[in-house]
């Protein structure tokens, strides 16, 4: 297993643009938080939450590759089959497999929920996630015309999980509210 410090310095290797790289420590925060709700491993759901876009840089004209590219070099370093597992997992539609597993309904979930909450940060007068109510999550979320590209369906899986969708809002703000620093929101 790879620790924290080795996945982070492998995203950075694979991952130059900034936006990305937020994207992905936000989606570890809400990993860890929804690991220790449900009694999983925090370590090793984070860093699934870490890697998960891993090989977007090279797969974004490509959805039907968006990581297997993941999947071989994570093999090359010798990762558990878990872990590759749940990040195949968030793009089971493209793969034409299947999600199965609480880990792998985590991290659908989770890297959908960062988008909605970055996006309705940004419609908040002063920006800062620290503002920010979960009530407004929940109705930006029932607004189609807003934030547009973030997949409803995805973040829904958190029922899969056991969570309403009103906790796993919660949850996953507050993680993202105790890395605002991180986020530069
Ligand atoms: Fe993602």
């Amino acid at each position: 297993m790879i620790d924290r410090a080795q996945a982070l310095a492998l995203l950075k290797e694979y991952c130059k643009e900034e936006v990305l790289i937020k994207h992905s420590v936000a989606t570890e925060a809400v990993m860890q938080a929804l690991a220790k709700r449900l009694g999983h491993d925090p370590e090793q759901w984070g860093i699934a939450g870490l890697l998960h876009d891993l090989d977007y840089d090279e797969t974004k004209e490509d959805p039907a590759r968006h990581t297997l590219r993941t999947e071989e070099i994570l093999r090359d370093k010798g990762i558990g089959e878990e872990l590759i597992e749940a990040i195949k997992a968030h793009n089971a539609e493209a793969l034409g497999i299947e999600r199965e597993k609480p880990f792998h309904f985590a991290v659908t979930c989770a890297e959908s929920i960062t988008g909605l909450i970055v996006a309705t940060t940004l419609v908040y007068p002063d920006k800062k996630i620290a503002s920010v109510k979960p009530s407004s999550i929940l109705k930006r979320m029932k607004e189609k015309g807003f934030a547009r590209k973030v997949r409803r369906d995805a973040i829904r899986e958190c029922e899969k999980l056991g969570l309403s969708l009103e906790e796993f809002a919660e949850l996953s703000l507050k993680a993202m509210q105790g890395i605002s620093d991180q986020l530069g929101l």
